[in-house]
């Protein structure tokens, strides 16, 4: 402390009474959507026909994690825009907010040919874009859509149906993993967990 004040006077009998401290800030999200877009760190880049960056409000209080784009995303160059997307767009109602309000994005920003499940190289290269993207938007809650998004980030390899409805947290951030919406439109009787989880996440804004 004694120090600080030391050093604070001397720079004033420099002649310096005024100093801003410039904080290191890091990329916002349309920077770093420019860095992914031309990201060439794994095979998809030569089977993609977009890089789904992920779209939202930058502040937005929840973030969806999903896996990987299919075949309509990739078309479209959006998150969940196909029948699993009109499925999250309800799941998102059922909070009692807009899907505009939240952040969707995947783990794998490009599409496995014919919809294969991501490879753990794959994942490895794309983590840290997913990363970035969440310590951009700093949620006040992550809810994974499936077990490759909780797993990836989580660093485990856990069944969906263990952790499914789980409150845990991910860089203390709290973090509620639910079903992935492709796999309800195949296991319907499921839904009602998942909209248990959705009125959990209202409680938590
Ligand atoms: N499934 C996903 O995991 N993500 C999408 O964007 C679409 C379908």
């Amino acid at each position: 402390m004694l120090d600080a004040k030391r050093f604070l006077t001397a720079l004033k009998n420099m002649g310096v009474d005024g100093y801003v401290f410039a904080e290191k800030e890091g990329p916002t999200l349309s920077e770093l959507k420019r860095t992914v877009l031309a990201c060439e760190r794994c095979a998809l880049a030569t089977t993609r026909k977009s890089v789904v960056f992920g779209e939202g409000n930058p502040k937005a209080d929840i973030v969806f994690v999903g896996e990987a784009p299919g075949e309509e995303e990739d078309n479209q160059g959006r998150p969940f825009v196909g029948r699993a997307g009109k499925l999250l767009d309800q799941l998102i109602e059922r909070i009692g907010v807009r899907r505009g309000d939240v952040f969707i994005c995947n783990v794998l920003k490009c599409r496995p040919p014919g919809n294969r499940d991501p490879e753990p190289a794959e994942a490895a290269a794309c983590k840290e874009y997913l990363l970035a993207q969440l310590d951009i938007v700093r949620p006040r809650v992550i809810c994974t859509l499936g077990r490759h998004a909780y797993n990836t980030l989580l660093e485990t390899d856990v069944p969906i149906t263990r952790i499914r409805g789980k409150l845990t947290t991910f860089r203390g951030i709290p973090l509620l993993p639910t079903y992935h919406p492709s796999y309800l439109l195949r296991s319907q009787s499921r839904i009602k967990e998942s909209w248990e989880d959705m009125d959990k996440l209202k409680t938590m804004l």
